[in-house]
């Protein structure tokens, strides 16, 4: 499995697109010091700070249905999540559909791209982007973050090497992935709702119709959809799109 790092790159899923458009096997590996276009989901930006983070985007060419690959990224999150708690020694919360929180904070974001649908089979990729706030100190973070973001290295009180920790995550990964494969989805679904951050609390989103709705997050379905109560009892699924806990008004 090839690994490539760049000291400095615009974003890492960037290049494991274009790397496993052109072929790349499952498991190629780029990481970088630093991305001048990190991207989260929803074109959101993800800062990288130079050095201290660990900023990688993993190739996989799992044997699944495309309708299956949607939930990948909640598999990456209960990978990294349970890899997370065994170093940091803290109990992580994975918050619907993409993020690792330690104490309410964010640590990690995933960002899973596929290829386009219409590639064969034997063509087809996931490239999964994972940002993890490692060694830095918060005040290394811009202001307006520092009371919603943390460090592994916040968290530990220790420093962590970043390469260590890459091949840690990918070992991780392709066996959280081959069970996926081999025993469906049910069984990490139960682990990713051991560790659920807004199970029965009460938050924003948009469900599938458009729709604004406050209510109670019910957790993900067998379907890795988000199941939220309104305050009127009345149901509704998310697939994707922001969530947030709910303000006080
Ligand atoms: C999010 O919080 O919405 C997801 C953030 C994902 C960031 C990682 S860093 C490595 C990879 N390259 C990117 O450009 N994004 C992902």
């Amino acid at each position: 499995m090839d690994t490539y790092y760049f000291e400095s790159i615009d974003s890492t899923n960037v290049k494991a697109k274009e790397l496993a458009s052109l072929g790349a096997i499952s498991g190629t590996t780029v990481w970088a010091g630093y991305q001048s276009e990190g991207r989260g989901r929803l074109g959101k930006e993800w800062h990288s700070i130079a050095g201290n983070g660990l900023y990688c985007s993993i190739v996989l060419r799992p044997e699944l249905e495309v309708e299956e690959l949607s939930k990948i990224t909640l598999v990456t999150g209960v990978a990294v999540g349970t890899l997370l708690t065994e170093l940091t020694g803290k109990e992580v919360q994975l918050k619907w559909p993409n993020d690792i929180y330690f104490s309410g904070k964010k640590c990690v974001g995933i960002l899973a791209e596929s290829s386009p649908l219409n590639n064969e089979a034997n063509e087809r990729y996931v490239v999964i982007g994972v940002g993890i706030n490692v060694n830095q100190s918060l005040v290394d973070f811009p202001m307006e973050l520092r009371s919603t973001v943390t460090t592994m290295y916040e968290e530990a009180g220790k420093k962590f090497d970043l390469k260590k920790l890459l091949y840690a995550l990918r070992e991780r990964l392709i066996s959280q992935v081959n069970m996926f494969e081999q025993h469906g989805f049910a069984p990490i679904l139960a682990e990713w709702r051991k560790m659920d951050f807004l199970l029965g609390r009460e938050m924003e989103c948009v469900d599938v119709e458009g729709k604004v709705v406050r209510g109670v997050s019910r957790g993900p379905d067998s379907d890795g959809n988000l199941h939220v109560e309104a305050m009127d009892g009345s149901l509704h699924r998310v697939l994707s799109g922001d969530v947030r806990l709910a303000t006080k008004t």
